[in-house]
């Protein structure tokens, strides 16, 4: 019996998308207004669903108190009001797509996470940079 658990928490950033191995030119057509030299900001939320059969001692796949206090401890705090192109260490040498940036997040919480739960393990990580656009990622 597999039970899917998921914790939601949000974070603001700024970051832009730009290739520079391109010119300015170029970079505008790819990544249109997110090419914008002097940044521009996001509310994103990250929705993290761990995986697994409820402990028969707490009937719980992981305590979401500890889940969350982990997610803002190793990835919120390092993210939030932060610029994502300048601040953010994981981030450094990588264009700074959702895409990109949820691989990320997934290396750095996957192997807390067992280290949390006896018999969770880290499903799906969903990302959401607007309302209606979002990246998931299974670590695959
Ligand atoms: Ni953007």
């Amino acid at each position: 019996m597999t039970v899917h658990v998921s914790r939601k928490e949000h974070f603001n950033a700024a970051h832009k998308l730009y290739n520079a191995a391109w010119s300015k030119e170029k970079n505008v057509e790819i990544f249109g207004p997110c090419a914008n030299e002097n940044w521009h900001g996001h509310n994103f939320d990250l929705i993290v669903t761990v995986k697994g059969e409820p402990d028969p001692d707490t009937g719980f796949v992981i305590d979401l108190k500890m889940l969350s206090c982990l997610i803002r401890a190793e990835v919120i705090e390092k993210l939030d009001h932060k610029n994502l192109n300048i601040d953010v260490d994981f981030m450094k040498g990588k264009l700074a797509s959702c895409e990109n940036l949820s691989v990320e997040i997934w290396k750095i919480l996957s192997p807390k996470i067992r280290g949390i739960s006896k018999f969770g393990k880290l499903h799906s990580l969903r990302l959401y940079e607007t309302p209606r656009n979002y990246v998931e990622y299974f670590g695959e």
